[in-house]
C-alpha cells in the first residue's frame, strides 16, 4: 500500500429511528418498565462509557486490558495467524490495538451501533496498520446483517467479544447470541470472549455506584437520548440512578428511579410514573467459570483456553466452534 490510506469504506446497516421509536414506547408501556440497554451508546453515550473504563472502581475494563498485555502472545497463538477477526461492539478499540499488532489478521471487521465513533476508530486503525485490510460495519450486531468480504483468504474467522458484554444478555439470550455468533465463525473459527465472574458483592456493587457519578450520568443519558431523538419531555433531575447487585440471580440490574409522581410525553404518548417506579435499564450477569463454560458449550463452543488476573476478578477465553 502506498500514500496516505484512504479513510476506510464503511457498510452501513444502521437501523432506522423506527426501532428505537418502538423499542421505547413497548417498554415504557409494560408494567414492568424496561429499555434495552443497547441504547446507552450514542456518541454521548459511548463517550460517557469511554469514561466509565477509567473509573478506579469500574475494574473490569483495567483487569481485561492486564490479562490481555501478560498473555498477548499466548492469546495470538491460540487464535493463530491471518484471520479474519471480527469485533462486536467496537466502540474506540481500546483493547484491540495490541491484539492488532500481535496478532497480525488479514483483516478487521469493527461493528458498532455508533457510526461517528466507528468511523474515527477505523480511520486512525487504518493508518496505523495498514497491513490490515479494514471493514468497519455500522450495525446493531444483535440483529441481521451481512459480513463484508475480505479481498483476500483468510484462514479462519474469529470473532472478537471483550468486555463481558455478553453480561448484558438474558441467560438464553446469551446462548442464542453466541449460537450466532458460532454460525457466523463457522467451522475451524473461534471467540475471543471477556467474561466477567461473580466475586464480593461490595466490589460490584461500586463499580455500578462510582463515586463521581458517572455511571449514574450514564444511564440518565438514556432519557436525555429520547428527549433529544423522540422529542419526549424527561425531566433529568426527576429520575436518579439505582444499580444493585442481585447474589441470588448473579446480575447487576440498572434502573432509573422515577423521584416523584409524573407524567412523561414522548413522541405523542403519555407514560405515566409512580413514586418510586423505575425503568429497568440493564443487567450485567456475572459467571463463575463453570456456568460460563456450560453457557459456551450450550451455544456450541468449546473452551479452548482461560486466562485470567491474579485475583480472579475477570477472565479472558478462547472458545472454539464444535
Ligand atoms: C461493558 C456493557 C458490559 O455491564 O459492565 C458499565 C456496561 N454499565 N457500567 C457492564 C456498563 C454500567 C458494561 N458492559
Amino acid at each position: 500500500m502506498q500514500g496516505t490510506p484512504q479513510p476506510p469504506k464503511l457498510y452501513d446497516f444502521a437501523p432506522r429511528l423506527n426501532t428505537f421509536r418502538t423499542d421505547v414506547i413497548q417498554g415504557l408501556q409494560r408494567p414492568l418498565k424496561e429499555l434495552p440497554s443497547k441504547y446507552f451508546y450514542d456518541e454521548v453515550g459511548s463517550q460517557l462509557f469511554d469514561q466509565i473504563c477509567e473509573l478506579p472502581e469500574y475494574y473490569p475494563t483495567r483487569t481485561e486490558i492486564s490479562i490481555m498485555q501478560r498473555n498477548i502472545q499466548h492469546i495470538a497463538r491460540a487464535l493463530g495467524p491471518r484471520c479474519m477477526l471480527i469485533e462486536y461492539g467496537s466502540g474506540s478499540s481500546l483493547k484491540t490495538r495490541q491484539l492488532l499488532e500481535q496478532l497480525q489478521p488479514a483483516a478487521y471487521v469493527p461493528i458498532d451501533i455508533s457510526r461517528q465513533h466507528l468511523l474515527n476508530t477505523a480511520t486512525e486503525l487504518a493508518q496505523a496498520y495498514p497491513d490490515i485490510e479494514m471493514l468497519p460495519v455500522c450495525a446493531d450486531y444483535t440483529s441481521n446483517f451481512t459480513l463484508p468480504q475480505p479481498s483476500v483468504q483468510v484462514a479462519r474467522r474469529v470473532a472478537y467479544y471483550p468486555g463481558s458484554t455478553i453480561g448484558n444478555f438474558d441467560p438464553n439470550a446469551a446462548i442464542r447470541f453466541l449460537a450466532s455468533i458460532a454460525q457466523t465463525c463457522g467451522q475451524g473459527g473461534g471467540l475471543l470472549i471477556g467474561v466477567d465472574l461473580k466475586k464480593e458483592c461490595n466490589i460490584l456493587h461500586r463499580a455500578y455506584n462510582d463515586s463521581e457519578g458517572v455511571t449514574a450520568q450514564f444511564n440518565l443519558h438514556l432519557l436525555e437520548r429520547i428527549n433529544l431523538e423522540l422529542s419526549g419531555n424527561f425531566q433529568l433531575d426527576q429520575f436518579s440512578h439505582y444499580a444493585f447487585y442481585n447474589p441470588i440471580i448473579g446480575r447487576i440490574e440498572m434502573h432509573l428511579e422515577s423521584l416523584r409522581r409524573q407524567q412523561v410525553h414522548l413522541d405523542g404518548q403519555m407514560v405515566a410514573f409512580k413514586l418510586g417506579e423505575t425503568i429497568w435499564t440493564e443487567s450485567s450477569y456475572k459467571f463463575t467459570l463453570e456456568e460460563f463454560a456450560q453457557l459456551a458449550s450450550e451455544a456450541g463452543f468449546r473452551i479452548e483456553q482461560v486466562w485470567l488476573d491474579t485475583q480472579q476478578l475477570f477472565s479472558v477465553q478462547y472458545l472454539s466452534v464444535e
